[in-house]
This record gives structure tokens, C-alpha cells and sequence, in this order.
């Protein structure tokens, strides 16, 4: 994966001097910002400004350009936009993360969901490139609810969003899973990787979708939304977390990652029902 200190090189490599290592005035970074949103419709000023600004300056010395001459070049080509969209937001992720939380939503929360709904709406919020809403797929499957159950999958990235329709994966995303669920609903393929089953697939819907513009769809049954807001500036944070709470069925579940307590729960309408599993009170 990219990293931001493999800019400077170490080794037989020279490191810039402090000359070099340029300095970019805090006004053109505003600027940028504000023609970012007004170009392409992204909101960069809900995500916390020091990291927008470390990433992207190095991505200014990488082309040694100024804000001026990135802009344009991320105006007129695809494929740098593309980069500058792959380093604003991290998109690292696997199957099962945390597993033990997945094995509480397995033997705990979709049960209690389906005992009470005909039909089950789930939805995976920054779904990255699929792992999340396949495993969730996977566990659906295995209760066999899958006659009553659609999953919406929805991410910022267009790229990312690409890969989860494929549904190939690396063996390393696969660590947490059960050997069971690979024999189960993945194809191993000739070069070592594996392909994501068409049965798994069926239930989920992706769609780009912005967390920080776009309008929530409604009547959900649980959503999942890990990892996500680590990258939002506190304001945009609670934000998100009334319109998920908005977005609900009462009694539905929020699924958060496992660093991401949600201290104000009381007051936006939630219960805890086990860590980093809140729900919506009747
Ligand atoms: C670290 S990944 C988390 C993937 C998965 N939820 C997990 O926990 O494994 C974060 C994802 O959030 C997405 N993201 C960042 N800002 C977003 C926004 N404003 N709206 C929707 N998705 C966003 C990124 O593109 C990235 O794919």
C-alpha cells in the first residue's frame, strides 16, 4: 500500500534538503479546497484539514507542481483525480474484520431482526472494495435469509466500487474468515486469488454515494459504518450519525468500527446493545 514516508527516499537515496522539501502556503490550500468542492462536487473541508493538506502536497512534490497546476491537472486527466481520490481517503479493509462482532451480528442481531421483518434492509456505508458487504452476505446466507434480505453498498470511490463488483480478492483479505465460508462462497482461481460466488453477490446493490452530500435512503434494518468517519472533522461526524439514526426502522441496529464509541449516543436516540453495536429506541 502507499505510503506517505515513501516520498522521501532513505538508503543510497538523497533526502531533500529543507530547500527542497517546499513549503506550500496555507491560502492556496484553501483555495484548492473551495475549487475542489466547486469543480468536482467534493467536500474536503468535513475531513480533518492537516491530513488533506499532508496528502496532497505530497502528491504536489511528487509532480513538483503548485495547487494552481495540480488542479488543472486534476481537471483535465482522469486518472490524476483518480490518485488524488485514492489518497484522500484510505480505503484499506478485509473480510470479517473483527470478527468476533461479526460472529455477534451472526448469532445475535440479524436473528433478532428477522424474527420481527418480512423484508430486511441492511446497508454497508464506505463499503470499500466489497469485503464488508460480502461478508454480511456470507452470514445472511448461512441463516438462510436470503430470500428476504437486500444489502445496499454504497462508497465515494468509483474505483473501489469497481473492484467490489469484480469480487477478486487476495488470499490476505480471506485471514479472518472461516475455512468453511471459503469452500463455501469462494472460487480459488488460477493465480492463487479468490472470486467471490454469484449467490453471494446476488443480495447486494453497489452505488457511489457520498457520505457528507448525498440524500440517505430510508427504512433500514441495520447499517454498518467502520471506519469510515476516522477521516471527518467532529461536526461532520455527528452529523452523519442523526441521518443514520433518521435512516432506521426503530429498533434497527448502527454497527460502528471498534475504535469509533459513540459518546452522545442518549441524546441521538440510541441504546447501547453491545459495544460498538448500537441500536434505535422504540
Ligand atoms: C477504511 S475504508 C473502510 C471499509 C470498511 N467499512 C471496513 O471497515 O473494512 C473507508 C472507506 O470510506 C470511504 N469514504 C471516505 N469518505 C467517504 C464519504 N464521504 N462518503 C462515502 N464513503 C467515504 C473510502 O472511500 C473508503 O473506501
Amino acid at each position: 500500500m502507499w505510503e506517505e514516508k515513501s516520498e522521501r527516499k532513505i538508503g543510497p537515496f538523497k533526502l531533500p534538503s529543507s530547500s527542497e522539501w517546499k513549503e506550500f502556503p496555507q491560502e492556496e490550500f484553501e483555495w484548492f479546497v473551495k475549487e475542489v468542492e466547486k469543480r468536482f462536487g467534493i467536500n474536503l473541508s468535513s475531513y480533518k484539514p492537516q491530513r488533506v493538506k499532508r496528502r496532497t502536497e505530497l502528491l504536489l512534490r511528487k509532480y513538483n507542481v503548485d495547487y494552481r497546476k495540480y488542479l488543472d491537472m486534476i481537471t483535465k486527466d482522469k486518472r490524476y483525480l483518480n490518485e488524488f481520490l485514492d489518497k484522500m481517503t484510505i480505503n484499506v479493509t478485509e473480510f470479517f474484520r473483527n470478527p468476533e462482532k461479526w460472529w455477534e451480528l451472526r448469532d445475535d442481531v440479524i436473528p433478532s431482526i428477522a424474527r420481527n421483518a418480512l423484508r430486511m434492509r441492511f446497508w454497508s456505508a464506505g463499503c470499500s472494495s466489497g469485503e464488508e458487504p460480502y461478508s454480511l452476505s456470507i452470514l445472511v446466507h448461512e441463516l438462510k435469509l436470503t430470500y428476504k434480505t437486500n444489502i445496499l453498498a454504497t462508497d465515494i470511490d468509483a474505483g473501489v466500487l469497481k473492484k467490489a463488483q469484480e469480487g477478486v480478492y487476495e488470499e490476505r483479505s480471506l485471514v479472518n474468515t472461516p475455512k468453511e465460508y471459503i469452500d463455501k462462497y469462494f472460487e480459488k482461481l488460477p493465480d492463487g486469488k479468490y472470486r467471490v460466488k454469484d449467490t453471494v453477490k446476488k443480495i447486494v446493490t453497489f452505488k457511489r454515494h457520498d457520505l457528507l452530500k448525498d440524500p440517505f435512503e430510508k427504512n433500514f434494518d441495520l447499517i454498518l459504518c467502520r471506519n469510515v468517519v476516522i477521516y471527518f472533522e467532529p461536526e461532520a461526524k455527528q452529523e452523519l450519525y442523526k441521518k443514520f439514526v433518521e435512516s432506521l426502522k426503530t429498533g434497527g441496529f448502527l454497527f460502528v468500527g471498534s475504535t469509533e464509541r459513540i459518546f452522545n449516543y442518549k441524546e441521538l436516540g440510541l441504546e447501547i446493545y453491545k459495544p460498538f453495536i448500537y441500536r434505535k429506541v422504540k
